[in-house]
């Protein structure tokens, strides 16, 4: 249910009916409450069509208008603005429509299928910040396309593929020449070998492989031989690869789960590779490629290009796959597994040449439409100097780590009179993973913002942890209400007023949300609903309210924010603790 959009089509009807037909009228939010809910302007353009002045157009709508008992206060102003107010019956009715259930808010936008791919970790090497935003705004964004309609397939996308791996099993052969999988005459089961390598092993092991080929021609020599080995599949390195992916998997996963983030499909780029003969022939079918500098590319600049698009790299001059190169297999594959109508890519918006490139090439090999695809670009959550945040000396800052420090700082923030010390952990924890999600959602996806943990564990202003204290407080008055049986509206007043049309407003913010592919509207719905509700809280006494018509009216209306509230923050990932 949409009443803007019925009010709109309703418009329509009536301009239509006075003699000035339009295509579509904007319905604005009045900035001047006092004369009206909303404006309408459109009678300003209208009168050069029509060659009336303004004023007389909006004087034969408002007699249309003053007819229609959905408003009053139909009044014009300066030289032919219409202001109109909504009839309190009209609004009262319209919430008393969605109080059995709030969700009938919720338009359906879209059939479509979209593949999602956010996530983007690299195995063997522990997730930090920067998968953060991703993991985040690509879950949640998940979640709304789900509600509002879309099939969605989320897919972690894993960095599983290329030299890295051969470099860390470099490594694993110096340290322990004698394992089984380095044993050519070896005959047993690879499953059965004991791998003395656990995941913290291995988060240690890959910058120092990394490093060490960077500086020593031999090691690098040798971590190019292992990678071919494991992209060929040979016996012992390749199953050792498939060990440690394992390993490194599991321990994603488990970060990933802190995060409320789960996904469909777990497919790496290694998965992808395995379509590359089909592309490489619809490649050669096309006559795409071209040698440049001992390296294979493919051009994809255009005329109208406003910025240097240089070529695709597609492979390498050592005979390698490079990154986009392993992009256009995943597209290939996703064509032939998923056949999505949409795939949104959410990726650090520092990649956004890769994606013009990539999109472009897949576009001239025919297999997606450029339109298809989008690159939903985030910016970084920086530290207080505007650099990527680090840790205090400068490191690289784990998801691990950076997770841990706003637990300890909610941890510290817990009210004890409330909680006990055997809850404090659990409740902290959830209360944590709000902060860090509400404050990472809020600012809009593609800009950068600064991580300040004060400010985001802060139970004042606008945070999780204050969105959340407010939903708990409307579920506790929920739970003292006895008299809850009678779910009905029938009392307005200025408060309330603003409180119906934010909520039947929801779905113009989902709306808002899914095209804009960012989650800020929703969060800051959120505070508008939760601080609009404390707002009436601290002015009302609900439970002891004698006007029956009155109580009813208050604890139905906080029936239905405490369901929106619980259905948006859902949207966001982030889970409600019993308490706080
Ligand atoms: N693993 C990549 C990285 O760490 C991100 C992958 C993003 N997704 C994609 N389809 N390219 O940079």
């Amino acid at each position: 249910m949409n009443i803007i959009k019925d009010i709109n089509k309703e418009l329509l009807d009536i301009f239509e009916k006075a003699g000035y037909p339009v295509e579509s009228i904007e319905l604005k939010p009045s900035q001047r409450k006092d004369l009206g809910d909303f404006q309408i302007n459109d009678c300003m353009k209208l009168a050069s069509v029509y060659h009336k002045a303004p004023v007389q157009i909006a004087n034969d709508i408002k007699e249309l208008l003053d007819k229609d008992d959905k408003f009053t206060n139909v009044n014009i102003a300066g030289p032919g603005f219409i202001n109109i107010t909504l009839s309190d019956n009209y609004i009262i009715d319209s919430v008393n429509k969605i109080v059995p259930n709030p969700e009938d808010l919720i338009e359906k936008l879209s059939d479509e299928t979209v593949v999602i791919d956010y996530g983007g970790a690299n195995v063997a090497k522990a997730l930090h910040v920067g998968h953060l935003r991703s993991a985040n705004i690509g879950e949640a964004l998940k979640r709304l396309a789900q509600k509002v309609g879309y099939k969605v397939v989320g897919d972690a996308h894993l960095g599983d593929y290329g030299r890295p791996l051969g470099f860390v099993e470099t490594e694993i052969k110096r340290r322990y020449p004698d394992l089984p999988f380095f044993d050519e005459n070896f005959e047993g089961n690879y499953d059965d070998v004991e791998l003395p390598i656990s995941n913290e092993d291995l988060e240690e092991i890959y910058p120092i492989a990394s490093a060490k080929a960077k500086e020593d021609e031999e090691y690098l020599e040798e971590g190019r031989i292992i990678t071919n080995k494991i992209q060929h599949h040979e016996k012992g390195y390749y199953d050792l690869w498939k060990r440690i992916v394992d390993i490194s998997k599991a321990d994603i996963k488990t970060c990933y789960d802190e995060l409320n983030v789960d996904f469909e499909l777990w497919n790496g780029e290694s998965d992808a590779v395995e379509y590359f003969d089909d592309l490489d022939k619809l490649v050669k079918e096309k006559n795409l490629v071209r040698e440049s500098e001992g390296a294979q590319v493919i051009d994809v600049a255009e005329e109208t290009d406003k910025i240097d698009i240089p070529p695709l790299l597609y492979i390498k001059s050592n005979g390698s796959i490079s990154y986009a190169t392993t992009d256009l297999c995943t597209l290939v594959q996703r064509k032939k597994e998923n056949d999505p109508d949409e795939i949104w890519y959410v990726v650090d918006h520092r990649q956004s040449l890769h994606f013009t490139q990539v999109f472009r090439a897949i576009e001239k090999l025919g297999v997606f439409k450029q339109d298809q695809l989008t690159h939903v670009g985030y910016g970084t959550m920086n530290g207080s100097d505007g650099k990527p945040y680090k840790t205090r000396d400068g490191g690289i800052m784990t998801l691990k780590a950076l997770l841990e420090e706003v637990y300890e700082s909610t941890l510290n923030r817990i009210n004890n009179d409330k909680v006990t010390k055997e809850e404090a952990p659990e409740i902290a924890k959830k209360v944590s993973i709000a902060a860090l999600k509400y404050a990472d959602l809020t600012p809009s996806v593609d800009t950068d913002y600064i991580f300040d943990i004060e400010k985001f564990t802060d139970i004042e202003g606008k945070t999780g942890p204050y969105v959340l204290y407010s939903t708990i407080r409307m579920k506790s008055l929920l739970n003292n209400a006895k008299d809850m049986d009678n779910n009905k509206i029938s009392y307005i007043d200025n408060d309330l007023k603003e409180m119906y049309l934010s909520i039947l407003d929801l779905p113009n913010v989902l709306e808002k949300a899914i095209n804009a592919k960012s989650l800020n509207d929703i969060t800051d719905y959120l505070y508008i609903i939760t601080s609009q509700f404390n707002t009436f809280y601290a002015k009302n006494k609900v439970l002891t309210e004698e006007d029956l018509d009155k109580r009813t009216t208050w604890l139905t209306l906080t029936k239905v924010l405490f369901e929106i509230s619980n259905t948006l923050l859902d949207i966001l990932a982030i889970e409600v603790p019993e308490k706080m």
